[in-house]
This record gives C-alpha cells, sequence and structure tokens, in this order.
C-alpha cells in the first residue's frame, strides 16, 4: 500500500499567513500540521509516499525532504493549480500503479492515527473506504448517506439540505479502481474535479463503499480558529520539560515546555504551553494553549490561547488573545498621541473597537 498526502491548493482561508506560506506548514505546538500526518502514514507501516505539491514546493520540500526522518520514501508530484482533490489522484495515476493507497489531506489533523482503518481495509478489501465525524453543521462539508448496515449510498458536497450529520473527514483507502471514476469526472461548479463525486461514482457502478465513523476528534486546519482548537488539543498532551533557562523569579505552573536555548526571565507562563528553541519571554504572561515558535520574543506583554510562529516579536503590547501570528511579524504598541483610532477598512468590514 502507498500513500498520497495532498499538500498543494491555495489555502485562501488562512489568508493572509498563507500568501508567503503553506498552510500544511502551520505549526501545531510548534510542529508542522504535516508532519503529524505523515507520521500517521509511517505508523500503520506505509513506506512510499507521494507528496502532491503547488506553488509552495520549495518551502514543503525544505520541511519535508526525502521523508527518511519519518521512515519514508516522498516522490513529489507537481500539481500545476489546485484542480481539486481528485485531479490529486489523476496526476498520481502513474506514481501508484494499481496498489491500494491512502490519501490524506495533508492540512487534516486525525487523533489516534489510521492503522486501524488501514487494518479493515487490507481485511475487507472495498473498493473505498471513508472516515466519517458527526458534525453540527453537515452543510460546510461533503456529507454521506448509510444503509442501516453502514454501508455509503450516497454523497454530497457541501448539501443544503443535509441527508445526515455525517461529514467526511480527510483520510480515504483506495483501491485501485478510483482510477476509472476520477476518469470520468467533469469539473464541478466551482470548476474543481471533487473526490466525492468519484466514490459516488463508484456507488453507482455497484462498487462497495465501506465508512467508520470515527468518533476521536479531528479538524480540517483550513481555517483560524479550528488551528487554534487543534493546537490546543495537541498541547493538552505535552510533558513539561525545561530543556532553557528560567530565572528564578519566574514562574512556570502545570506542564510547561521550554525548550532549548530559549530564556525566561521575570514571567508567568501557565500550561499547557510551549516556548520554541531560543525564544526569549521577559516581563511577561504566557497563558494556557499557548506556542511560542523558535527564535520568538515576547516581551512586557501578555498572550494566551494562541500561535506565533517562528522569529515574531510581541513587545509592550498588554493582552493577546485567540491570535495566529506569522513568521517575523513585530507586534508594537501605537503611539498614544493623539488618542484616535487610524482605519483602513474594507467593505462589510466587522470591527470591534474597545472605547
Ligand atoms: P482544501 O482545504 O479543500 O483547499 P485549499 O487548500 O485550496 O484551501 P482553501 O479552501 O482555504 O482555499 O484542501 C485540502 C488539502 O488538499 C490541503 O492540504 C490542500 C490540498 N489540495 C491539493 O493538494 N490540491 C488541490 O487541488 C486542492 C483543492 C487541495
Amino acid at each position: 500500500m502507498k500513500a498520497l498526502v495532498l499538500a498543494g491548493g491555495s489555502g485562501t482561508r488562512l489568508r493572509p499567513i498563507t500568501h508567503t506560506s503553506a498552510k500544511q506548514l502551520v505549526p501545531v505546538a510548534n510542529k508542522p500540521v504535516l508532519f503529524y500526518g505523515l507520521e500517521a502514514i509511517a505508523a500503520a507501516g506505509i513506506r512510499e509516499l507521494g507528496l502532491v505539491v503547488g506553488d509552495t514546493q520549495p518551502e514543503i520540500e525544505a520541511a519535508v525532504g526525502d521523508g527518511s526522518a519519518f521512515g519514508l520514501q516522498v516522490t513529489y508530484l507537481r500539481q500545476k493549480a489546485p484542480l481539486g482533490l481528485a485531479h490529486g489522484v489523476l496526476i498520481a495515476r502513474e506514481y501508484l500503479g494499481d496498489d491500494d493507497f491512502v490519501m490524506y489531506l495533508g492540512d487534516n489533523f486525525v487523533v489516534g492515527g489510521i492503522n486501524g482503518l488501514v487494518d479493515r481495509f487490507a481485511r475487507e478489501r472495498p473498493a473505498a473506504q471513508i472516515m466519517l465525524t458527526r458534525v453540527g453543521d453537515p452543510r460546510q462539508f461533503g456529507v454521506a448517506e448509510l444503509d442501516a448496515k453502514g454501508r455509503v449510498v450516497g454523497l454530497e458536497e457541501k448539501p443544503a439540505q443535509p441527508k445526515s450529520d455525517l461529514a467526511l473527514v480527510g483520510v480515504y483507502l483506495f483501491s485501485s479502481a478510483i482510477h476509472a471514476a476520477v476518469g470520468e469526472l467533469k469539473p464541478s461548479w466551482r470548476g474543481e474535479l471533487e473526490i466525492t463525486d468519484a466514490i459516488q461514482w463508484l456507488i453507482e457502478a455497484g462498487l462497495r463503499v465501506e465508512s467508520s465513523v470515527i468518533s476521536g476528534y479531528w479538524k480540517d486546519t483550513g481555517n483560524v480558529t479550528d488551528m487554534l482548537e487543534v493546537n490546543r488539543l495537541v498541547l493538552e498532551s505535552v510533558e513539561a520539560q525545561v530543556r532553557g533557562q528560567v530565572d528564578e523569579t519566574s514562574e512556570l505552573v502545570g506542564r510547561v515546555v521550554v525548550e532549548r536555548g530559549a530564556v525566561v526571565e521575570r514571567s508567568r507562563v501557565v500550561g499547557p504551553a510551549i516556548i520554541g528553541e531560543g525564544a526569549r519571554i521577559q516581563d511577561s504572561y504566557v497563558g494556557p494553549f499557548t506556542s511560542i515558535g523558535a527564535g520568538c520574543s515576547v516581551i512586557g506583554s501578555e498572550i494566551e490561547y494562541s500561535i506565533v510562529l517562528p522569529r515574531a516579536s510581541i513587545a509592550g503590547v498588554g493582552r493577546i488573545e485567540a491570535s495566529l501570528i506569522g513568521h517575523d511579524v513585530e507586534v508594537t504598541p501605537a503611539p498614544n498621541t493623539p488618542r484616535a483610532h487610524r482605519l483602513v477598512l474594507g467593505d462589510h468590514s466587522k470591527v470591534q473597537i474597545s472605547s
């Protein structure tokens, strides 16, 4: 069995972060979200991995390399434009040959790994096996309809009137039957080759499509709220570890990781939280569920429930919450005379200003 990981796409929902970097490399607990997927694939005993990449190929390649750090052999497959998930399968046709494969969306996060799913697929050999999870508002997702035995009888992409609350998770297992389906697809209304249409084709061709409903947690990390939630979830399970320096006037409460070369001075850090390599925390408060990236500095400020990417600096700005701060960003106080708001707001903006 091979793996096909989709790490192209345009990442519009994570702009402006994704203007300059790949969303699959946004860190969760200071590790790119993509790496959790690669680790899950390696843990399932898979060795050969095709990595579908787009414009951010150089950055992804710099992070993943030949895959040997994960115990994987990675082959890069360049997609000229993000023409849909099924288009990723189309361009991987030659690489995949007639092998079974697991397709994994590079920005998804699946708790508990994929070993159980891969074992079940190998035992039962359906044409496809999908993973589903119950969601509050199925209209945002690909939605599956099941029969009484749990077999999939229909799939719809973002339906106005969902037939169930079971949404597709970004991990799929396919036999080579999927290639015939993908070959027949026409672009959808949004101009993409949809994997849901390919699976629907399999169902209509009378082939077996099985599903597993997972109660474990998953998130499509496509937007900021989800990223912060996944970061919280992963930090829940970190163990306290101090490899950097913490002075006597500082206090670490609960599970706090201070990486090598990091310095914490006159500050209070309440875990779970992680302070990356070479970061500097001075005269500050870092609250729960916060990941501070390598080389960042937080000085005279408070930050909680946030992700700060490498080399950002935050100085003298009071309290920051529920924020995603990009690489090399500088956050500083506005000069306070004259005391007025200066705004450049686009049409339909919604702004909260404390008066
Ligand atoms: P999506 O989140 O569905 O799409 P996107 O990356 O274009 O993001 P947005 O909706 O915010 O614009 O993609 C899921 C994963 O699949 C993600 O890792 C990107 C990847 N992908 C490809 O590799 N090729 C594609 O053609 C598409 C659509 C996605």
